[in-house]
Parts: structure tokens; sequence; C-alpha cells
């Protein structure tokens, strides 16, 4: 696939057409999407069950679908959690820190809202987009809390639930439990899964708002470069580029 960039054909603004997400990234975020959406259809085909006249099998049916793919969720939530550690330098923890050069989250905060909502502007009167070559700074205020709490949480109140409720692994022996401590926990445990679906929802709300205003506002190309790997860079963000990964860029 030619993945070439026209934006690359005013050198002022944009100089480097980069790989930054490695294969593994971009398999692991449009396969998350697609398990996501699978455990949203099932989870709102059982919850309105009463609504949608389903009988009591083929609810049960829904919600066993739902906890299978939740295994599949948790594999795929390992996979970016041991790529956090052992991915290329893109992948990593420290690529999805905001903070930088002694900053504070907050400090960070304030200056990337500012940077996004009034971008400085360049020679040519168009604004100039930010020099992260890797994760958008502002955005890692996202990613950041979903991978490190929110899928993770999802994953461990999912799994004790279908251990409370149906004997499933990893825990079995919790459906064993007597009725008076099974019932709070698996009230506590749905509540809270329950809780963690509507802040993902909100993470979807900004990740995808997000990035639209970013395309608007930088006429970037983030939307294809979660599918070829490839983001157009500044000369400002192709420098921290090469010092991030080591690999000097050969300029024509
Ligand atoms: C239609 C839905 C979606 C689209 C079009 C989309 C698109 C994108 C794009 C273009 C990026 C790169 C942004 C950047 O450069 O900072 C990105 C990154 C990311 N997206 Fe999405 N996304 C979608 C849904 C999701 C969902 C459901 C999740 C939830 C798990 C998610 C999690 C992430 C994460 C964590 C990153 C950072 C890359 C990484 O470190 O793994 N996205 N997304």
């Amino acid at each position: 696939m030619n993945t070439s960039s026209p934006r690359l054909s005013d050198p002022q603004r944009y100089s480097a057409q980069l790989p930054v997400w490695e294969p593994r990234i971009r398999l692991w975020h449009w396969a998350n999407l697609l398990v996501i959406l699978l455990l949203v259809i099932t989870y709102l085909l059982f919850d309105n069950h009463a609504l949608l006249g389903l009988s009591k099998p083929t609810t049960v049916l829904f919600q066993k679908i739902h906890f299978y793919l939740g295994y599949l969720f948790t594999a795929l939530v390992l996979e970016r959690l041991y790529l956090a550690f052992r991915g290329r330098v893109f992948s990593r923890w420290r690529d999805l820190d905001p903070r930088h050069e002694g900053a504070g989250f907050l400090a960070v905060m304030k200056e990337e809202i500012n940077r996004h909502l009034r971008p400085k502007i360049d020679a040519g009167g168009r604004p100039v987009p930010d020099p992260d070559p890797g994760h958008n700074r502002l955005g890692r205020f996202l990613y950041l809390p979903l991978l490190a709490v929110l899928l993770p949480a999802q994953v461990a109140t999912g799994l004790l639930w279908g251990s409370l409720k149906w004997g499933l692994l990893p825990l079995p022996f919790l459906h064993s439990l007597s009725p008076g401590i099974a019932k709070p926990a698996t009230w506590v445990v749905s509540n809270l899964h329950a809780a963690g679906f509507y802040a993902f929802l909100g993470f979807l709300l900004l990740h995808l708002g997000g990035l639209v205003k970013y395309e608007l506002t930088f006429s970037s190309d983030l939307f294809s470069s979660m599918i070829h790997g490839k983001k157009i860079l500044t000369e400002e963000a192709a420098k921290n580029y090469e010092t991030l990964t080591g690999d000097p860029i050969s300029r024509q």
C-alpha cells in the first residue's frame, strides 16, 4: 500500500512520514474495538431482555457469550500490558506518560489544552501541530488511565462476576459461597462492572471527539495512522522521533 501523504508536498509544515504504531499495536487496537463492540451488544441484549421479550434460555445464552468474550478481552488486555513493557518505543509506558521536563500532570494538562485550543500559528498562517511523534500528549491523559486502571478493572470485575454467578474460571469456588456473602459480593462486582462500562463510554466519546478535533485543527492523518502505522511529522517531531528511537532519518 502506498502510504505517502500528499501533506508532505509542503515541507515547511510536515517533513516526514515515519512508522510509529507497530503491527501488534494496530492489530490489538482493532481487535479490541471489535471484541468491545460484541461485548456491548451482548450486554445490551441480556440487560434489556424484558423489553425485547427474550426467553430465559436466550438471555442466559447472551450472558454466557458475554462471559466467554470476556476471556478474549482479558487476553487482549494482557497483550497490551505486555507491549507496554516489552513493545517498541511508542507502545511503552514512557510514551503514555503525559509528564515531561519536570512538569507534573496538571501543568502539562493546562499547557496541552491551551496548545490544542489556541495553537501557535506558523509563517504560513497555519496552526502548528504538537511535537510528539507517538501518542498525542493530551490523548495520554485518556490512554494512561484506560490501560493502567479502567481496562484491567473491567477484566477483574468481569471475571469475578463470572466466577460468582456461574462458577467459571478463574475462581470457580466463589460460586459455592453462602448466599449471605455471594449476594452482596455479586451486587458490588456487577455495579462496579456497569460503572466501568459508563466510564468506558466516556473514554470513547472523548477519544473520538479528540481525534476529530485534532484532524480538523491540524489537517493531520491520525485516523489512517492506526491502519498503516505511519504518522506525518513536523521537523521538530521528526527530530524527537530520532532521539526516541535512535534511528537516524534519511533526508533526501
Ligand atoms: C471507531 C473507533 C476508534 C477509532 C476510529 C480509533 C482511532 C484511533 C487512532 C487514530 C489512534 C491514534 C491516536 C494518536 O495518535 O494518539 C488511536 C489510539 C488509541 N486508541 Fe483508538 N480508536 C477507536 C476506538 C478505540 C477503543 C474502543 C479503544 C479502547 C480500548 C481505543 C483505545 C486506543 C488506545 C489505547 C490508543 C493509543 C494507542 C495504544 O497505546 O495502544 N480506541 N485510536
